[in-house]
């Protein structure tokens, strides 16, 4: 017992230690000049065509100081590759899901330009110097060029401005807008990261989307080294993007609206799969919770306080000596029965991993990665070693496929064995504690399947991406009928194919609660839709107040998750009192009476890539009072969240956009397009629901590994007419691929003083073993009659409470079509 102490005394002190160093190195990093710059007069102009080739839907040009490749599809998406200089191998990035089809090309030559015809759109090539301009149908300037320009480590486009805005750009701190800002990519393990003096943050996402009142397009840059986008901050006309090497493949999008560059985008570089039900529930975690029954009692704390809860999350604390696939033998004796006995509690276990590999003889996976050469090296042939928690480090070199099988067998054995649930992918920039960069150092060379060798900082950006891709393998192989859940800080286009993003190291501060706000939604339109924040901040201590605002906020975010660092204080719901206590309580509880809800917004997210937590200029592009609104958002279509992002504020201006809409608490009907003064007390999140929505809930439970509730109930807020396609299925496994699941449309329609609700399932293919469909119609007046079936419905079906104006209505879940006439007036 006595040496159990001392042990943990001693490292409970290097973890405080730890996180004293990475805060100190990480001050730096804040300051950190950019990388993207450059001098314009020692780049030369890309221009002259020397030969001119049309090939199905490809145009290759040789100019006079380099190359050009554009290809156009379907859908108006134009590829394009430029080359300064000589030809080079591009990397290939994975980025790429699936490409539109290709486009059939017309081409004519007129003056000195080039005209394509393509769909239904036009573009016209120029080339003293190189640039493309595309019109779209109705012959409106979607996007023009004006040049481009190289040297041996540079390539950069210049694009004219007119009005536009700028959205998406991954994951960046500043405003929602990002017009007038400069954006540059280069992952970076961001600790404490900063609204004004951050330039690198974790996940890279070189895509931009441009709106104006006649147009909207998507600029996208799939390159793995640094990229760059200056949205007029430079020249407040011009817009430029480039890359720290002298050739690019970039993609130009566009489209009618944000939607529709947002679908074609994620088409191209893929969509979520759909995500386990239980990794949308409430997760628990902090850096320290060890030995294993500190991880026992925060469950069981949980479940006493009747606070809902789905996951608990190791930190590297669960590891031995920071080897990763390893567990502390003293503190996590075992830890499989560890993983069960909180599955029995309803838990699912989630563990860090991070991709750093202990130097160490004695360690079999150290071992095994040297014996192989799967550790990155150097132009010398030495490995290259960093310091991580582990204190001497290698680093798996994920660019090669055989590299990517070994840690995913690795990952399959650790699921396996231990019956962890899922990854939680951590230091993946790749993050290192002393290099100037925090990265690996530019002698790093990573070995291609093909037989190349790069420098890293040509490939810097895939690298998390490559691990991430890996650890789904592991998943894939570990339990192929099984949903997989990761996380991952770092990422590239298509990172939401494969995990969740968190947004790293925040602080706690109201500050970056407000900034969680555009950060989530330009992550969204982006294509990660599975995005979250440290609820609580990671970094310093938290306030009561701070945690009741950002609790409340987080049960309307994508990933929900408490976290924070071990050296800051307790961060748990229960932690600051009985009044936050309860205030977390009531926000989780309805984040689960919500699942129906939003596992639905994760369906179309998986469908059509649009994102659940988005900014309200996504649904309401036309209205331009929307346009930089970024301290509200919707949660999926039918909720508007306007959180409390200020300290001390007891009301808060909320703009509803046009429509009216129904106060979530009151049922109180307003009318949109203006801004209301809302009350907002520490138990208060300001919440509406669009008029004429049906939102699908069901009874909460403390877990979603509790069987669902026999009732699923619309809660429909009739005005003119609404409709909702309602998915499930069994929420874990992967058997919707075979059909089941069921597809449910409930319709309402308000005509003459009857409401008409209609219910029929579209497939039905899963049995969901429930018994009834519960209608709650909001603002009902005046009710007299109720008619199904044809015949006057049995009161003992219904319940109205006239004062509340809420109709309550069950019907049986037979399968069977339902149609069901309210007689009556509605609140005006
Ligand atoms: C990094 C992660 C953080 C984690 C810590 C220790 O800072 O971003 O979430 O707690 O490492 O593993």
């Amino acid at each position: 017992m006595l040496r159990l102490i001392r042990i943990y005394r001693k490292k409970i002190g290097r973890l405080q230690r730890l996180a004293e160093i990475y805060l100190q190195n990480r001050k730096l990093n804040l300051s950190q000049n950019k990388l993207g710059g450059f001098n314009r007069d020692e780049l030369q102009t890309l221009k002259g065509v020397k030969t001119f080739v049309v090939e199905g839907n490809r145009i290759f040009t040789e100019l006079a100081n380099g190359q050009a490749e554009i290809s156009f599809y379907q859908d108006g998406v134009v590829g394009v590759k430029l080359y300064g200089g000589t030809r080079k191998e591009p990397i290939t990035t994975g980025a790429i899901h699936e490409l539109p089809k290709a486009a059939e090309i017309e081409v004519c030559k007129e003056g000195n330009d080039y005209h394509v015809e393509y769909q239904k759109y036009r573009a016209v090539i120029k080339f003293d110097p190189f640039a493309i301009t595309i019109y779209n149908n109705t012959r409106v300037k979607v996007c023009a060029g004006l040049q481009t320009r190289f040297s041996v480590d540079k390539m950069v486009v210049w694009k004219e401005l007119k009005e536009e805005h700028f959205y998406a750009g991954g994951e960046q701190t500043g405003p929602l807008d990002k017009r007038g800002r400069y954006l540059e990519y280069w992952n970076t393990d961001a600790f404490g990261y900063h609204n004004d003096q951050t330039i690198h943050t974790y996940c890279s996402i070189p895509f931009v989307i441009a709106t104006r009142d006649s147009a909207t397009y998507g600029l996208f840059i799939d390159e793995p080294c640094c990229g760059f986008f200056d949205l007029g901050r430079e020249e407040p006309d011009r817009l430029y993007f480039g890359v720290n090497q002298s050739f690019m493949r970039y993609y130009i999008i566009p489209g009618e609206t944000i939607k529709e560059v947002v679908e074609k985008y994620t088409g191209m570089t893929g969509r979520m799969p759909l995500p386990p039900l239980w990794s949308l529930g409430f997760h628990i975690s902090k850096w320290s919770y060890f030995p294993v029954e500190k991880v026992y009692k925060i469950a069981e704390t949980l479940r006493r306080k009747k606070i809902p809860a789905d996951v608990v999350h190791l930190d590297i604390d669960y590891m031995d000596g920071f080897r990763v696939f390893t567990f502390d033998p003293d503190f996590f004796p075992h830890p499989r029965k560890m993983a069960e006995k909180l599955a029995s509690m309803g838990f699912k276990t989630v563990a860090i991993l991070d991709p750093g590999v202990k130097k160490d003889d004695e360690y079999q996976v150290y071992r095994e990665g040297q014996e192989k050469g799967y550790f990155t090296k150097n132009a010398d042939g030495e490995t290259v070693t960093g310091e991580v928690w582990p204190k001497e480090t290698v680093f798996p070199d994920f660019y090669r496929s055989e590299v990517r099988s070994w840690w995913s067998r690795l990952v399959k054995d650790f699921l396996t064995e231990y019956g962890v649930s899922g990854i939680w992918n951590d230091m993946n920039e790749p993050s290192e504690l002393t290099d100037l960069y925090r990265t690996l150092p530019e002698s790093a060379r990573h070995r291609l399947d093909d037989g190349r060798e790069v420098s890293h900082r040509f490939v810097h950006n895939i690298y998390g991406f490559l691990e991430v891709q890996a650890a789904f393998a592991g998943f894939r192989e570990a339990a192929p009928e099984l949903r997989p859940f990761l996380l991952s800080r770092s990422g590239f286009p298509g990172v939401q194919r494969y995990a969740a993003i968190w947004t790293g190291d925040n602080r706690s501060r109201f500050q970056h609660l407000a900034l969680a706000i555009p950060m989530n939604c330009n992550l969204g339109l982006s294509g990660v839709a599975f995005v979250g924040n440290d609820v609580g901040g990671f970094n310093e201590h938290c306030t009561a107040e701070l945690f009741a605002r950002w609790i409340a906020m987080g049960a309307f975010t994508p990933f929900y998750r408490v976290h924070s660092i071990c050296n800051a204080r307790p961060q748990e719901p229960w932690t600051f009192g009985a009044e936050v206590e309860k205030i977390s309580r009531e926000f989780i509880t309805l984040r689960y009476r919500l699942l129906p809800y939003i596992y639905n917004q994760f369906y179309q997210a998986h469908t059509t890539g649009l994102p659940v937590m988005r900014p309200l200029v996504l649904d309401y592009q036309d209205d331009p009072e929307t346009a930089t609104i970024d301290d509200e958002y919707l949660f999926g279509p039918d909720l508007l969240v306007a959180p409390v992002t200020e300290e001390g504020r007891l009301e808060r201006k909320v703009y509803l956009p046009r429509g009216s809409w129904f106060d979530f608490w009151t049922d109180r009907r307003i009318q949109g397009g203006s801004r209301i003064t809302a009350p907002t007390p520490l138990d208060g999140l300001p919440l509406y629901v669009r008029a004429d929505a049906v939102i699908p809930v069901w009874q909460p439970r403390q877990s979603t590994s509790v069987p669902p509730p026999k009732e699923l109930i619309f809660e429909i807020y009739p005005v003119v007419r609404g409709e909702l396609t309602y998915y499930e299925d069994d929420g874990t496994t992967t058997r919707f691929r075979n059909g089941e699941y069921n597809l449910l449309k409930v319709e309402h329609e308000q005509n003459l003083g009857q409401l008409a609700v209609r219910i029929s399932y579209l497939t039905r293919g899963y049995d969901s073993g429930r018994e009834n469909l519960i209608l709650r119609l909001h603002g009902v007046k005046e009710l007299s009659r109720i008619i199904w079936g044809g015949e006057e419905m049995d009161p003992d079906q219904w319940c109205y409470e006239a004062g509340a104006g809420l109709l309550e209505i069950v019907l049986p879940d037979t399968g069977d079509n339902h149609e069901v006439f309210v007689k009556q007036g509605l609140d005006e």
